[in-house]
């Protein structure tokens, strides 16, 4: 079978390497899975460049996020058949209950195996059922991108309510998984872009509201105008370092900051922190989440039959173009490599 490898490269980022090795087996308490679709995430974009908090510099087979079909049990697995179509969890072990710094330890496509790979040997524990109507193309979507944003909206401190306001920060994976979660759950949703075109389509999904935040780089300043003051609820906050403040503003009194992602890198934000104390506002960081919201959170997708917004599909033979395409960030939704 193939599969690709990240190899590490003397003093620079990690090249994808595609390898020919033998079929693998299960052992007791393992299953076989035959991948049919990875989807990529930025956090791929980050392993790759050696930068991830759940990366190694071991080669590791790379992409968290994949589905496929049972083909063969291990030793004393009860819980699934050979035909079952699964979905893989990001943190292999983190079954329920909070979260522990030793789950890293097995974070897929980073510090273990990912799927990238037309057979991946998995724990039987790691596997969640495919929605039954999404495709194995849709499936491959969830593990990381949408569970962030259903643990960071309906898990985490309190379950978004009707009626509360939603801020997706730009139009990618999880900021798209974010409004249509947050719509279903009949919130009010501003979606942020830099494209007009994007902003379109946010619309068409259900945006309320958008903002062009290259048009308007006071994003914050626009969005207390659109919620006459009061500002949101919740922030679903993907930038990070260069974002924090605005989002920070944009808050309302007693709201949410999501804090998940990094897309303006790792330094040190120089906001002032003191903006949450003056509204009783709370910060938190979400690392994608657990098996238990995993499966909650498939029964939610299928009651409002939300299905995922994919960009793209590449062939597996052309898995680096995905990368690129992803690096690109043309996107708006999912960009899905089928195995
Ligand atoms: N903590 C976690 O568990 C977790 C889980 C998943 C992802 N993440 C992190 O969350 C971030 C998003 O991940 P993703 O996979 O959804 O990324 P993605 O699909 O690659 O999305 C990238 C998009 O974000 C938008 N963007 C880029 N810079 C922005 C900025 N300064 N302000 C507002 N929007 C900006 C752009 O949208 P427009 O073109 O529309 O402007 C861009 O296309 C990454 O940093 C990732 O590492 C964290």
């Amino acid at each position: 079978m193939q599969r690709y490898l990240l190899e590490p490269r003397s003093g620079g980022p990690f090249d994808l390497l595609l390898r020919e090795v033998e079929e693998p087996a299960p052992g007791p308490g393992e299953v076989a899975v035959k991948i049919h679709a990875a989807s990529l995430n930025y956090r791929d974009l980050l392993v790759r460049a050696g930068k991830s908090a759940s990366g190694g510099f071991d080669p590791v087979v790379p992409l968290s996020d994949g589905a496929g079909e049972v083909v063969a049990l291990g030793e004393g697995v009860v819980d699934w058949q050979t035909g079952d179509r699964v979905a893989l969890t990001f943190f292999r072990d983190w079954l329920s209950g909070p979260f522990e710094t030793s789950f890293h330890a097995a974070a897929r496509g980073g510090s273990s195996d990912g799927v990238l790979s037309q057979t991946v040997i998995a724990p039987a524990h790691s596997l969640v059922a495919a929605p039954a109507a999404m495709s194995f193309t849709e499936a491959a979507t969830l593990p990381c991108a949408a569970l962030t944003a259903w643990h960071a909206l309906m898990e985490r401190g309190r379950p978004l309510e009707r009626g509360e306001t939603v801020l997706c920060l730009g139009t990618g994976g999880v900021s798209i998984f974010a409004l249509q979660i947050a719509k279903a759950a009949g919130a009010r949703v501003i979606v942020t872009s830099r494209s007009q075109e994007k902003l379109a389509r946010a619309r068409e999904l259900g945006a309320d509201e958008t903002i062009d935040y290259l048009q308007t780089p006071e994003w914050d300043g626009e969005t207390m105008r659109i919620t006459a003051k009061r500002g949101v609820d919740r922030v679903i906050e993907v930038g990070g370092p260069g974002t924090i403040e605005r989002s920070m503003n944009s808050v309302a009194a007693g709201g949410i900051v999501s804090l998940i992602g990094v897309l303006t890198g790792f330094d040190p934000p120089k906001a002032s922190l003191f903006t949450l104390v003056k509204k009783n506002a709370d910060l938190q960081g979400i690392y994608v989440g657990n098996r238990e919201m995993f499966v909650r959170m498939n029964a939610f997708l299928e009651l409002h039959a939300i299905r995922p917004v994919i960009d793209r599909i590449f062939p597996f033979s052309e898995a680096s173009e995905a990368y690129r395409h992803l690096e690109g960030a043309g996107h708006l939704g999912k960009v899905v490599v089928q195995v």
